[in-house]
């Protein structure tokens, strides 16, 4: 193509709203006759059973769900399962030979595991943690980067029906600690470390200081992934998983059968307040709804080679890596590392390499891939894909429309998946062998799923109105409450808009959001303390209380300021007490304290000192204000600030005025 044709193409894109599924996707999508949403209105809730039909039940459900304590659901009720037979067993006999996990490390070394072979591995380690003492209902931590070892953990927990509670290998030995903590867990797997960009990073030290802040009795497992490249001892109450497999080399653990709403996994998420919350998620509900989307949004075949390029610690690899693809019995590739190590294109290599049919990610990698340029992508074939995706937060029509042309030559849908950690998998996309695409915007809800934009009031709101995003009526992936704390999870997520003593329980996201006249929602963001960061949940609170918590602080603020990159940054506004200077070194223990506690991916982007935060009458930090000034946007009304004084040196000291 020439320059001058190549111009006009780019022109052309960037002008175009509205981009229809190609015809070739569409003649064998999954799912492709637009009449599923009628079907799933006329019929619901049976519609659901169109979900639990693509998942194994030892015994059938009674009842599609159960609605006598809202807004404490149940889903497929009376029926029995159990998710690692799901995603292994059931599969051997058609597909054992086939691969069930494609890895490749940082490095460059591979490991590939069959359906059998996974199968053999988790029963192994299954054996191994019963043996520890794992009995049936005790939360088994998992604290791992992206190895192989993760997901057969996950599976060989679900076994023996024992939850896991993943913690992202890039938080803190704090955050560890916490989640231990509150989960009562008393077992952890772990590993001595990982490869990132080019080093060999040390895991163990961290999860070993984490288990000193734990306050009762663990056993940990340990991975060895680094071998020769880290040198790593095992305290008394640590197994080597190696040693541990080969102990139970060739045993068989039966899968325990398990109710239809007994708890598969905890996940510890954001929130409002500075404790996070544990959401729980359930067998039969959790994994219908992840084979359902990833059926009918990812068009997931069995010959296909699957790659979601998130990371297991978070939701989206939960749902998307491992659960959904396992258990429709397709490969899925599973990346250790960044996406520019050794260089810009390694993602592009590997699609390429491992012939993969989709590809899912974040709205930050993409920004990332377009600020690099197409000359990494156009090093390499990238025409084995068939379908894109991306999840996590907004993304622009610029970067939308980047993703389509470049990595899917205009031949590929791209579903831009609204959901969230609590939703369990996807509920606000086009269907992609449906829809027209609209970029910017994530699409109608899927069929079944009631999503809608209110006012403060809940009334719906008109086209093109911001509004805040409600779930008027439950679905099955849906969690089932927060750990231990019934009335937390009710005030979170039930009291904003439901009308409980008329029986009528509407789920608030705490998102914003509009709509347009075709049904279409664009999600705006969050509306409560919660800033995301390269598609990662962080609270405020959480920043704060790291932040007060370094030497010398007297009080903190974070918010989460614009950032071309990752959505949002954080910016934080610290008040000193007496005797601290406002100077490099303490800006230095500042950012430290914040990665300490939680983990680098909270680092402060910006450190501002001042001598006091914006506070309403009432005493309340203005946050929003603080967020208008870190965005330099035009400041609202001042005038009911105790202080409005101190706006103009906030103001001075971001800008630099
Ligand atoms: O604000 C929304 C944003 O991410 C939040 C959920 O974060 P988390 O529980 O960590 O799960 C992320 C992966 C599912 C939501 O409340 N979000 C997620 N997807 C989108 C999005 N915002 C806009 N568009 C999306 N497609």
């Amino acid at each position: 193509m020439s320059d001058s044709e190549e111009t006009q193409l780019e022109a052309r894109l960037a002008e175009q709203e509205a981009f229809e599924p190609p015809a070739e996707f569409v003649e064998q999508a999954n799912v492709s006759d637009p009449s599923i949403y009628e079907e799933f209105e006329d019929d619901w809730p049976d519609c659901w059973e169109r979900a639990a039909d693509l998942v194994d039940w030892e015994t059938d459900y009674d009842e599609v769900l159960v609605d006598d304590d809202e807004p404490f659901y149940e889903w497929f009720v009376d029926g029995e399962l159990n998710a690692s037979h799901n995603c292994l067993d059931r599969h051997l006999d058609s597909r054992g030979d086939e691969l069930a996990i494609q890895w490749e490390g940082e490095p460059g070394d591979t490991r590939e595991f069959s359906y059998a072979e996974l199968h053999r591995e988790v029963n192994e380690f299954a054996a191994a943690l019963r043996d520890l003492g794992v009995e049936e209902d005790d939360v088994v931590t998992l604290y791992m980067p992206m190895i192989p070892e993760l997901p057969m953990a996950m599976l060989a927990c679900a076994r023996i029906g024992a939850p896991h509670s993943v913690v992202f290998a890039g938080f803190s030995a704090d955050a560890l600690a916490t989640r231990m903590n509150a989960a009562d867990s008393q077992f952890l797997v772990t590993c001595d470390g990982y490869y990132r960009r080019g080093d060999a990073l040390d895991h163990l030290s961290k999860a070993d200081d984490g288990l000193a802040g734990v306050d009762h009795d663990t056993t940990t497992v340990v991975v060895d992934r680094l071998g020769d490249d880290h040198d790593h001892a095992l305290g008394d109450d640590h197994f080597d998983y190696d040693d541990l497999v080969a102990d139970h080399a060739g045993a068989d653990v039966d899968p325990v059968t398990r109710d239809a709403e007994d708890m598969l996994f905890l996940m510890y998420t954001s929130g409002t307040t500075g404790e996070p919350k544990g959401v729980k998620h359930t067998t039969g509900g959790y994994l219908s709804y992840v084979s359902w989307t990833s059926h009918a949004v990812l068009d997931v075949k069995p010959e296909d080679t699957y790659w979601c390029a998130a990371d297991i610690g978070w939701i989206t690899g939960h749902s998307y890596i491992v659960y959904g693809p396992l258990a429709l019995g397709t490969t899925t590739v599973m990346y250790e590392g960044t996406p520019d190590h050794p260089d810009n294109d390694r993602l592009w290599e590997l699609v390429d390499g491992y012939d993969v049919t989709q590809l899912y990610t974040a709205p930050t990698a993409i920004r990332a891939f377009m600020k690099w340029g197409e000359e990494y992508p156009d090093r390499h074939d990238l025409s084995s894909l068939r379908l894109l995706g991306t999840v996590g937060e907004p993304i622009n029509p610029k970067a939308w429309k980047w993703y389509y042309r470049h990595i899917g030559d205009e031949s590929c849908p791209v579903v831009d998946t609204w959901w969230q950690t609590e939703t369990g998998g996807m509920m606000i996309t086009t269907l992609p062998g449906i829809g027209t695409m609209k970029p910017g915007s994530a699409g109608p809800p899927l069929p079944g799923v009631d999503a809608r934009v209110v006012d403060a009031d809940g009334e719906e709101v008109a086209p093109g109105e911001a509004g805040y995003l409600t779930v008027d009526r439950p679905w099955p992936g849906m969690l089932r409450t927060l750990y231990k704390n019934d009335e937390r999870f009710i005030e979170e997520y039930w009291d904003a808009y439901s009308d409980s003593g008329n029986d009528e329980w509407i789920y608030f996201p705490e998102d914003g959001a509009k709509i347009d006249d075709d049904g279409y929602i664009t999600v705006l963001g969050r509306v409560d303390d919660v800033i995301n960061v390269s598609g990662h949940r962080l609270g405020t609170m959480e920043i704060e209380s790291a932040v007060v918590d370094v030497e010398g602080v007297a009080e903190a603020a974070a918010v989460g300021g614009d950032h071309e990159m990752k959505g949002e940054a954080v910016y934080t506004y610290v008040i000193l007490e007496d005797g601290y200077e406002e100077d490099e070194e303490t800006r230095e223990r500042v950012i430290e304290g914040v990665e300490e506690a939680i983990g680098p991916i909270a680092r402060p982007e910006e450190v501002i000192f001042t001598p006091e935060l914006p506070k309403t009458r009432s005493g309340k930090i203005m946050r929003r204000l603080l967020e208008d000034i870190a965005n330099d946007d035009e400041l609202g009304n001042t005038s009911t600030l105790r202080n409005p004084d101190v706006v103009d040196d906030i103001e001075a000291k971001v800008t630099g005025d």
